[in-house]
């Protein structure tokens, strides 16, 4: 069944009140469309967690730094609703802008140090679109749980540290990256790539994998991270943005595994912005 497709917060908090009213559990599942596999296992994670679940659909205007990304990111609504429909979605919420960017919205959520690093240091003011955002689907659904993937595991960190620093009553749970078979991370931005891209981008993944198991040999970032990014290169990527060890709480650069850490990439692949990441 196709859950109902909201795009007033006035219909959402009628539904939402309703249910906490009976005692009900609300998870959140915030996307910006396009949903694949990663998604639906998030969708997954809430269902098994929740007792509703709502699935927020907004191509959030403020967190793309570039006009073109935005105008040439997916929207495929119909699909995505039907895809909802082999789960136990109670609301898709696709706000209508107003509903989240009203006439004269001023308000900025901006996170330091954890956003000045990795993507936010290449993308100016992505971080910020997306706490903003992020604040308001959290405040506008009242929702107990949210799930968020590790795919992006920035994001991650940053959205655990805002509900941590504004006491938003919402726990953020954090779910395992889905890959296609060739190990590529699922994502919307893979659709945008060309049949012989597609068949170059698992190299991402491979560099991390080869990078990890030279690091567990006890080699370094440092020296491990230049044959990756010249690897990434051979195998047809333009550029590489970052391809970075870190620690995963504080995000804080490391040569060596020897806290909780994390390895992260972004690069270009044929006018494709890919990014992924491992634990180490
Ligand atoms: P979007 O890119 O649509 O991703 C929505 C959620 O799905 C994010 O939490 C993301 O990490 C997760 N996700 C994407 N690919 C995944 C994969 N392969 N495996 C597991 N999870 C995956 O991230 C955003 O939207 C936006 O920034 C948003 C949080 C909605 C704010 O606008």
């Amino acid at each position: 069944m196709i859950a109902p497709i909201l795009r007033q917060k006035s219909a959402l908090r009628a539904a939402v009140k309703a249910w906490k009213q009976a005692g009900e559990t609300v998870a959140v599942v915030p996307t910006m469309g396009a949903l694949h596999q990663g998604h639906l296992s998030l969708v997954r994670a809430a269902e098994t967690q929740c007792d509703r679940v709502i699935v927020t659909i907004f191509v959030n205007p403020k967190q793309f730094n570039n006009p073109e990304d935005l105008e040439n990111y997916p929207r495929t609504e119909e699909d995505d609703a039907q895809k909802l429909s082999h789960h136990r979605v109670d609301a898709i919420y696709c706000p209508d802008p107003d509903q989240i960017y009203p006439d004269g919205f001023c308000t900025n959520i901006s996170i330091s140090g954890l956003t000045e690093v990795l993507c936010g240091a290449h993308r100016p003011g992505h971080f910020d679109g997306v706490a903003t955002v992020v604040t308001k689907l959290f405040t506008q659904t009242l929702a107990d749980k949210a799930f968020f993937g590790e795919k992006d595991f920035q994001q991650l960190q940053v959205v655990k540290r805002l509900a941590a620093d504004l006491d938003l009553p919402v726990e953020v749970v954090g779910c395992p990256t889905i890959r296609e078979e060739d190990g590529l991370a699922m994502s919307s931005r893979n659709l945008l790539l060309s049949d012989r891209a597609r068949i170059k981008a698992p190299a991402l993944h491979e560099a991390l994998e080869d990078m990890a198991d030279g690091l567990r040999n006890g080699g370094t970032a440092e020296e491990l991270g230049a044959i990756a990014r010249k690897r990434l290169i051979a195998a047809g990527f333009n550029e590489v943005e970052y391809l970075d060890l870190r620690a995963c709480d504080d995000l804080s650069l490391l040569n060596k595994p020897d806290r909780d850490a994390r390895l992260l990439v972004a690069a270009w692949l044929a006018g494709v912005r890919l990014i992924d990441n491992i634990g180490v």
